[in-house]
């Protein structure tokens, strides 16, 4: 990672993280209500492992939390967004982001409820080189810890109220919160309804990202600018830039799936062919193998027993043969340029703030395009 790129992800590490935890309640506030049965302090204590806080054993621990991009996002739109609406003369001072920490802190929360579930979905034993929450403690008790985070984030977006955010724009971003949610459940159903059709077009692709990535991004994007503006033409100015982002984030992540190595993605590597998914790299090869290669894809995709080591090598050797890693790359520039593009229409008064934000969502787009 380029020094820019990890100063923009080090920049509000430290109030994201702190706001993370004003999330939860502590032990004692928890003892104060009258939960002193261990099996509650340990549903709380699950949700805290699933955030890398505390161990198997539920003792504190220093487990990787994530890279935080969404609540990133979330605070550098409303950076771009609020300052535009101030006096020139207010321009450079410091620009407080307490109004947008509850909703920073939301999204990440969010987004972490949706992996919990999605390694349930998909199978998955590990997570941010840690096992899963299902794999550690089971599938019903793993769905029951993901709809109390679920609980604890809509719980801890209100907080927006006690930074005196209007509570006219807390309910227009709870109603941003909940459809981007209900959007992403409708593109993992997509998701997971691909796994078992053959025929899957790039559009198909295209909405079923759109909604399990692309719609809690543009949401992040929306909810900072909705906190720092009411100009509807920056508000979809920045969501716009948001979901062309997070259409790339999803390109980015299908070919890790395919070639990342097991440090660089936390869990075991071409786990999406394992698991049959209808990734990018999958439909393309498809649509461009000789007929004897689709025949060999179709007949390992079909069978009923688990796909071997070596059928995964045989389609690994099918995507060298259709040039598949390369067309995936170019896809990724393209909607890298699309995100860009979006970005650059946000109108933006030059303003010290203003000129640290776009460059921080610039240097995200390189991250995103792997530069
Ligand atoms: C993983 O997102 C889920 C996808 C949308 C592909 P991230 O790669 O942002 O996950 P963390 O939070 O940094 O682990
Ligand atoms: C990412 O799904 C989107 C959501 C979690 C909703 P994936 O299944 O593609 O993401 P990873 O690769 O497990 O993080
Ligand atoms: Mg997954
Ligand atoms: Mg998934």
């Amino acid at each position: 990672m380029l020094d820019t790129t990890r100063a923009v992800f080090q920049r509000y590490q430290q109030e994201i993280l702190q706001e993370l935890h004003r999330a939860f309640r502590t032990k004692q506030a928890l003892l104060a209500e009258g939960i002193n049965y261990d099996d509650l302090l340990m549903l709380e204590g699950q949700m805290q492992y699933h955030l890398g806080w505390v161990d198997q054993e539920l003792r504190p621990a220093k487990g990787y939390s994530g890279k935080l991009l969404r609540p990133i996002l979330l605070l550098l739109g409303y950076e771009l967004a609020c300052t535009q609406e101030q006096p020139a003369s207010q321009n450079t001072l410091p620009l407080s982001l307490r109004p947008a920490l509850p909703a920073a802190a939301a999204i990440e929360l969010m987004h972490n409820f949706t992996l919990l579930h999605d390694d349930i979905q998909d199978g998955d034993i590990e997570r941010r080189h840690r096992p899963t929450v299902w794999f550690v403690w089971g599938v019903p008790q793993a769905i029951l810890v993901g709809d109390a985070l679920l609980a604890i984030t809509r719980l801890h977006l209100w907080k927006v109220l006690d930074e005196g955010v209007e509570p006219a724009t807390a309910l227009r971003l709870a109603k941003l919160f909940d459809t981007a949610l209900l959007h992403l459940t409708e593109g993992q159903h997509l998701d997971m309804s691909f796994e078992r059709q053959q025929q899957v077009s790039l559009s198909n692709y295209e909405e079923m990202i759109s909604r399990k990535t692309a719609a809690l991004m543009a949401c992040a994007t929306e909810m900072g600018a909705t906190l720092g503006t009411h100009n509807t033409e920056i508000i979809e100015g920045l969501a716009c830039f948001g979901h062309a982002l997070g259409l790339a984030f999803q390109v980015r992540d299908d070919m890790l799936g395919i070639w990342a190595t097991e440090a660089e993605l936390g869990k075991l590597p071409v786990g999406d062919i394992y698991r049959r998914k209808k990734s990018l790299p999958i439909l393309h090869a498809f649509q461009q193998a000789c007929s004897e290669d689709q025949s060999i894809m179709t007949n390992i995709y079909n069978q009923e027993a688990p796909i071997t080591e070596e059928q995964a090598q045989e389609i690994l050797a099918i995507f060298a043969r259709t040039q598949t890693k390369e067309y995936c790359a170019q896809v990724l520039a393209w909607q890298c340029q699309q995100a860009r593009s979006a970005l650059s229409q946000v109108v933006s008064l030059p303003s010290a703030h203003t000129t640290r934000a776009q460059a921080d969502l610039e240097a995200l787009i390189d991250f995103v395009e792997g530069r």
